[in-house]
């Protein structure tokens, strides 16, 4: 059912020096920052030549990074995202195994403007996982 690793997301407490941390030491190209309300946080993307790096940084008080980063002060890895075709088939496959679907199961649009929801860690080896329809 899934496909490609579309990127991995790593979680961090100031998004400039992140990315300048990416840019100058590890010598990456990265996407200027882009808000994300409706998710609570900003985003760049670290383009590699097969995936991406999404860092995250908390925007607005109630953010769903914020108890992360309160339990990982100086970043962490957050979430892995793969692709699948179809959203809605495969979170129906999900919920009839018994996976739990956060939120309220309904896709939300992404940080690529394509439609995404998120799996609970405790699901799946203790780690957040992002579906993403391409
Ligand atoms: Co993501």
């Amino acid at each position: 059912m899934i496909g490609r690793l579309n990127h991995v997301a790593i979680a961090v407490s100031d998004l400039t020096s992140a990315s300048a941390l990416y840019r100058n030491a590890l010598g990456a190209r990265v996407t200027a920052p882009m808000a994300l309300p409706e998710h609570g946080v900003t985003v760049v993307f670290v383009e590699l030549p097969n995936s991406k790096i999404e860092l995250l940084e908390p925007l607005g008080a109630a953010s769903p990074i914020a108890a992360f980063l309160a339990k990982n002060p100086s970043g962490g890895m957050h979430h892995i995202c793969y692709e699948v075709d179809d959203i809605l088939d495969a979170s129906a496959r999900l919920k009839a195994g018994g996976a739990r679907v956060l939120g309220d199961g309904t896709p939300k649009i992404g940080a690529h403007g394509k439609p995404v929801l998120f799996l609970h860690p405790k699901d799946f080896n203790g780690t957040l996982i992002e579906l993403e329809q391409v």
